[in-house]
């Protein structure tokens, strides 16, 4: 029997079938500077906005049936920005946290972070740790914030608790490896998207993302919403992933 199709609640009319819709999806919301710019706005208005439209994409995200969102909100590079707008976006966490928290735990979220969160004030960190284990058993929707994050730090860091495990080189493996990255658990990102016209990896999910689907828009951040996630999501959709197979060997299922 034909799957049921089922309609995204989006703008768009373009249906996906459930089993079209990625289970992980990564996004490195960039553009927030330029967007305030091209109006005439300080930078922290593009990074309020960038906020407002978080709470879309995330509600969009939820009803969509995407079942990880991973969210590239403050690189470890992003330190040598002026110090008020590293002090911006710190608060910006710590108000999501305070202003948002509630709802998002009702709504069925699981907050998780990836990073260090050692770099960060110990208040906020103590605020981060308290809403990760509020939402721990939450699981509509997985939200992976990475905030004072790395990828190739993660893997110096996973490499630094290998060692201290005492694990022996020939146990060493791809598995285990991504066993020890910040990510311990989850499944790889099927899809990142990047928003701003910039295509670059920019250090994110270096090891996990191997074998995604990058999307690159040029949408600004606080411009990408429903409907651009869903276009995102029917390019996904159409693209064929060979996991570095043939496409005779899909075909066939070989
Ligand atoms: C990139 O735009 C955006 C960031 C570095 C921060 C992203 C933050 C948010 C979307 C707000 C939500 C944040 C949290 C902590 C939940 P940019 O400033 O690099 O833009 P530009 O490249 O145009 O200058």
């Amino acid at each position: 029997m034909a799957a049921a199709v089922r309609e995204t609640p989006t703008p768009n009319s373009e249906a996906l079938r459930p089993d079209q819709i990625p289970h992980h999806v990564a996004i490195i919301m960039d553009g927030n500077g330029r967007w305030a710019k091209a109006r005439g706005l300080p930078r922290t208005e593009g990074h309020r906005q960038g906020t407002e439209n978080l709470r879309r994409i995330l509600q969009a995200s939820g009803d969509i049936g995407i079942r990880i969102l991973t969210l590239y909100a403050f690189s470890t590079e992003n330190w040598g920005r002026p110090r008020a707008e590293v002090q911006m976006l710190m608060r910006i966490l710590e108000s999501v946290i305070d202003r948002e928290l509630a709802e998002l735990n009702q709504k069925g979220v699981q907050l998780r972070h990836i990073g260090d969160l050692s770099a960060i004030a110990p208040r906020l960190q103590k605020k981060v740790r308290e809403a990760i284990a509020l939402t721990r058993d939450n699981d509509k929707l997985i939200v992976n914030l990475a905030f004072n994050y790395g990828g190739r730090g993660e893997i110096v860091h996973a490499v630094r608790q290998i060692i201290a495990a005492g694990i022996p080189a020939e146990q060493i493996d791809e598995q285990l490896i991504s066993s020890y990255l910040y990510t311990s658990g989850l499944p790889d990102p099927d899809l990142i998207i990047r928003t701003s016209g910039e295509l670059r990896v920019s250090n994110f999910l270096i090891w996990q993302g191997a074998y995604a689907e990058y999307y690159p828009t040029p949408t600004y951040w606080p411009d990408f919403d429903e409907a651009e996630l869903h276009q995102a999501l029917l390019a996904f959709a159409n693209r064929r992933r060979r996991f570095g197979r043939t496409d005779d060997q899909l075909e066939t299922n070989e």
